[in-house]
């Protein structure tokens, strides 16, 4: 019997994923932070599709309770799928953004998901087939101005993930990476998106697509998932863009949004 462990599942695209798992017939181990109420979803999910669903609720911004929780995990479970999803961001520009903020966001984007993955591995590898997702951005593919340490974060993600992946080619772990364009999630982001108008919801996709989407091209042992079309397109506009006028041109963008900023 293995496990999917899926970060951040309590609301948004980690929500999506553990009903679109669930709906694969996939067991569930859930981490979110205290609060989250994992545990009636971990009942509906069980009630509706018949699965094992275990959750643990922490702050994976906490090293040791992310190493003791993970530690708990692999000793009682059998895991052939990790999902990092959890992830936060922000706009503001960078003077405005208080010290915490600027660490939350390094400390979850980066660290937790490198060593979460850091620990999962060994324990990954014992399976003839298992599979790492990690949850990036379109962020990722350039600089932005009035969010500076977001997109770098999930730039970061890319590139530990494709890493990754290289190192363990020929082993039976395939790791790919997950680049959603603007979703409707927590309600900072979709008052952002509201606002953009017809331009904000040209990419937009809801939270089961992009996570049905993911979970197949994943479990194909696609290294790379952009989910949809407008997104997709954009990518390929960007790539063609010299760097300083893509950065000025989404950063203009961007800093329209700074009145939504919540940090
Ligand atoms: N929304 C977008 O437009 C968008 C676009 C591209 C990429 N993404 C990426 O997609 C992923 C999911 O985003 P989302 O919009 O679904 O986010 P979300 O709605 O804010 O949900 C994030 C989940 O992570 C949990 N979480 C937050 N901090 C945590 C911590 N310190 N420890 C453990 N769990 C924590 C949250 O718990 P609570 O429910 O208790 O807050 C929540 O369940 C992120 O990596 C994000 O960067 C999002």
């Amino acid at each position: 019997m293995t496990y999917t462990l899926i970060t951040g599942a309590g609301s948004g695209l980690g929500r999506a994923f553990a009903v679109e798992c669930a709906r694969m017939g996939k067991h569930l181990i859930l981490f979110s932070l205290p609060g989250s109420n994992l545990e009636s979803l971990a009942t509906d999910l069980q009630n509706e599709y018949q699965i094992a669903v275990h959750f643990f609720e922490f702050d994976m911004r906490d090293a040791a309770a992310l190493q003791s929780n993970t530690d708990f995990v692999i000793r009682h479970f059998s895991i052939d799928f990790l999902i990092s999803n959890a992830g936060i961001g922000g706009t503001s520009s960078l003077m405005e953004t208080p010290l915490e903020r600027i660490d939350d966001i390094i400390q979850l984007n980066v660290r937790s998901t490198s060593l979460l993955t850091r620990l999962l591995i060994p324990h990954l590898l014992q399976q003839p087939n298992s599979y790492i997702l990690n949850v990036s951005s379109m962020a990722a593919f350039t600089p932005i101005a009035y969010k500076t340490v977001y997109p770098a974060s999930k730039a970061f993600i890319s590139s530990f993930s494709l890493g990754l992946r290289e190192e363990f080619a020929g082993t039976g772990l395939s790791v790919s990476v997950l680049y959603p364009g603007p979703i409707m999630t927590n309600c900072n982001t979709s008052r952002r998106i509201i606002h953009q108008g017809m331009k904000g919801k040209m990419g937009l996709l809801s939270t089961s697509e992009i996570a049905r989407i993911a979970l197949t091209k994943t479990l194909a042992k696609y290294p790379v998932i952009i989910p949809g079309i407008m997104n997709k397109l954009n990518q390929f506009l960007m790539w063609f863009l010299p760097l300083g006028f893509r950065l000025r041109l989404v950063s203009k963008e961007v800093k329209k949004e700074m009145q939504f900023s919540t940090v």
